[in-house]
């Protein structure tokens, strides 16, 4: 970020934003490329070509992006490919996740209960399957049917459909949690935890993460265990 000729961000906080700027005085926001009711397609597609452009003109170019920045980032894995199309060294470093905050945060480790995570429009848009047997996060629901971030909660209406949905898979009164992870060292995270059927009305701002534990018991297939455990045991024929 340092020695970079041009360093660009897109982060969570103003504060990191002056950060960058101390850190290296070409520091320029990627904030501006979002507008309200632009399509959020031709704005990562704007922040792609900003990198690309740079970057072919002969700079070293790095792009700051808040949490991981390939997780649930589409303007970061568009930049890299088209460079990488072009013959450029593009890479990504990865950052710590809002999911690997909860992982930390709430004590729950994805390898013991099987962890599924969906963009919250694109589970309700293409008719997305839910295993309710295994953990569930759902992400952007705050700007759930919404082409930008506003600084406004989830609309009741649109919420309202996707609760219908999880109904189809979870108990009414099934504990769904609203969690926002602590953006700065330090800082406490938030986690509150409502019955699914008052999930509609509860105020989602943009920078939570929805987690709905398992519901149901795995089920247990004992033909794959003799095939795959008890054909490795000590003594076992093969
Ligand atoms: C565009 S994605 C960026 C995610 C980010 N790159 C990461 O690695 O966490 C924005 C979504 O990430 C989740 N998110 C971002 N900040 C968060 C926070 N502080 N706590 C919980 N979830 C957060 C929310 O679901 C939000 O709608």
């Amino acid at each position: 970020m340092r020695r970079c000729d041009r360093l660009y961000f897109l982060v969570a906080d103003p504060l990191v934003g002056q950060w960058l700027r101390e850190l290296n005085p070409t520091a320029e926001s990627l904030e501006g490329f979002y507008a309200e009711g632009k399509d959020r397609t031709k704005t990562y597609d704007q922040i792609a070509r900003t990198l690309v452009q740079a970057t072919t003109s002969g700079l070293t170019v790095c792009a700051v992006f808040y949490g991981h920045p390939g997780c649930f980032v589409q303007a970061s894995h568009l930049a890299i490919r088209r460079l990488r199309r072009l013959g450029y060294p593009a890479e990504m470093k990865p950052g710590i996740s809002a999911d690997a905050c909860l992982y930390a945060d709430l004590g729950i480790n994805p390898g013991d209960i099987g962890m599924q995570h969906y963009e919250a429009s694109d589970f309700l848009l293409r008719r997305r399957k839910v295993d309710p047997t295994a953990g569930l996060l759902l992400w952007q629901v705050g700007v759930l049917g919404r082409s930008i971030s506003l600084a406004a909660p989830a609309d009741p209406a649109k919420m309202a459909l996707l609760v219908a949905k999880l109904k189809k898979s979870y108990p009414a009164g099934h504990a769904v949690v609203i969690y926002y992870a602590a953006t700065f060292p330090g800082d406490p995270y938030s986690a509150t935890a409502v019955p699914l059927s008052r999930l509609a009305t509860t105020e989602i701002m943009p920078a939570a993460l929805v987690y709905l534990k398992p519901a149901y018991q795995r089920e247990d297939d004992p033909r794959m265990y003799k095939a795959l455990v008890v054909a490795e045991a000590p003594g076992s024929p093969h």
